[in-house]
């Protein structure tokens, strides 16, 4: 926990600064914490270099804006984070950024979407909330032949459960917030990627300063340590409510990449070690239905957080999404009856009794 670090001399200040020598030289450019989570992801993903950043946000943007430039277009999934999606639509263009939406699964749409102008492609896999799934070694080929980034939001599988430079990515960041952390208790976030990538990043980061807090480090530092042994349960129990709710005679439709009735089941099963800790089902009685199963849930928080301990419980088109207008949010299955659960590590009988009650 410190701003800045003491320099041996003023020539090893005048060396450190000059990246003659390594060293720390303040918080905002590297700390040994941020250092050692940073390394740590690296490791995980199979990347070359990483930054960490204050919010899974924060590394969202210096993803892009750390490497594009005004008049570079961007091809995305259409099912994004609500506000990864309020970057794309209503920040970037401000700069000259555009982008084209195309729905993830659609591989024909990818690639008529590139245009001279198109750097980089960008997707979240699965995807919050709808758990929908791009084809990893699609988009990494697709990347390679018209030669521009393939950059994706791993938050929702953690590199346990995927890793997407295995197929060709370029780029990977996370909401630290989420599983990493795993315990609501901080915000931060992650880019790894190639290294002449994560060096335009990193001093992106750098001088704009949207880096990670130490004590926030050594937290998630210490979080990875147990990731493998949470995300078993995690996976286990949505398992489990995913199976559960599909035979529940109040929800019309459940979403769950582990399920065989996920439309991208098989996608899923080759890219993925587990089908991740979120569910998300669509309420008979629509928004009526979701808003009035969120009400009755007792041992569930309601919250907008996601890859805590305890099971979550969140209505995204009156919250996370509700800034999206009614077309867009209908364009990616985000219904008024759509419910998302982060499916915690209570004992599973627990969460099923819970979510039973709360739909009787
Ligand atoms: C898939 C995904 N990406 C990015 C974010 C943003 O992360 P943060 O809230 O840490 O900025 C979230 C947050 O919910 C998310 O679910």
């Amino acid at each position: 926990m410190t701003s800045s670090f003491v320099f041996d001399d003023a020539e090893h200040m005048r060396a450190l600064f000059a990246e003659e020598t390594n060293g720390n030289i303040y918080s905002r450019f590297t700390n040994p914490n941020t250092t050692e989570f940073v390394d740590k992801m690296v490791a995980m993903e199979g990347a070359e270099a990483g930054v960490a950043t204050a919010t899974g946000m924060a590394a969202g943007f210096a993803s892009i804006i750390g490497l594009l430039r005004s008049g570079d277009h961007i091809v995305s999934s259409r099912a994004v984070f609500g506000s990864t999606h309020a970057l794309l639509t209503q920040f970037l263009p401000r700069w000259g950024i555009t982008h084209t939406f195309v729905d993830i699964d659609n591989n024909a749409q990818w690639e008529e979407a590139i245009t001279e102008s198109t750097k980089m492609l960008l997707v979240e896999t699965p995807s919050n909330p709808g758990l929908d799934i791009a084809d990893l070694s699609f988009l990494g080929a697709l990347a390679a032949r018209r030669n521009v980034i393939l950059n994706v939001d791993n938050t929702f599988a953690t590199p346990l459960l995927q890793r997407p430079i295995n197929y060709g990515a370029h780029i990977v960041w996370h909401s630290a917030t989420k599983w990493i952390d795993g315990q609501g208790r901080g915000l931060g976030g992650v880019v790894v990627g190639r290294a002449d990538l994560l060096r335009e990043i990193y001093l992106f980061a750098r001088n704009t300063g949207p880096t990670l807090s130490p004590f926030n480090a050594w937290m998630f530092s210490k979080s990875l340590e147990t990731l493998h042994v949470r995300l078993d349960r995690h996976c286990a129990n949505a398992l489990a409510v995913a199976q559960f709710l599909e035979l529940h005679p109040n929800v019309e439709r459940v979403m769950y990449p582990f399920l065989a009735s996920h439309p991208q089941h098989t996608v899923a099963k080759r890219q993925m070690k587990s089908g991740g800790g979120i569910v998300s089902f669509i309420h008979k009685d629509g928004a009526v239905g979701g808003k009035r199963f969120v009400d009755g849930l007792k041992m569930a928080s309601v919250t907008a957080n996601i890859g805590d301990t305890r099971t979550i419980v969140t209505h995204p088109a009156t919250s996370t999404h509700a800034r999206l207008t009614e077309e867009a949010r209908q364009a990616v299955g985000i219904t008024q009856g759509l419910v998302r659960l982060s499916i915690g590590l209570e004992d599973v009988s627990d969460i099923i009794a819970d979510i039973d009650q709360a739909l009787q």
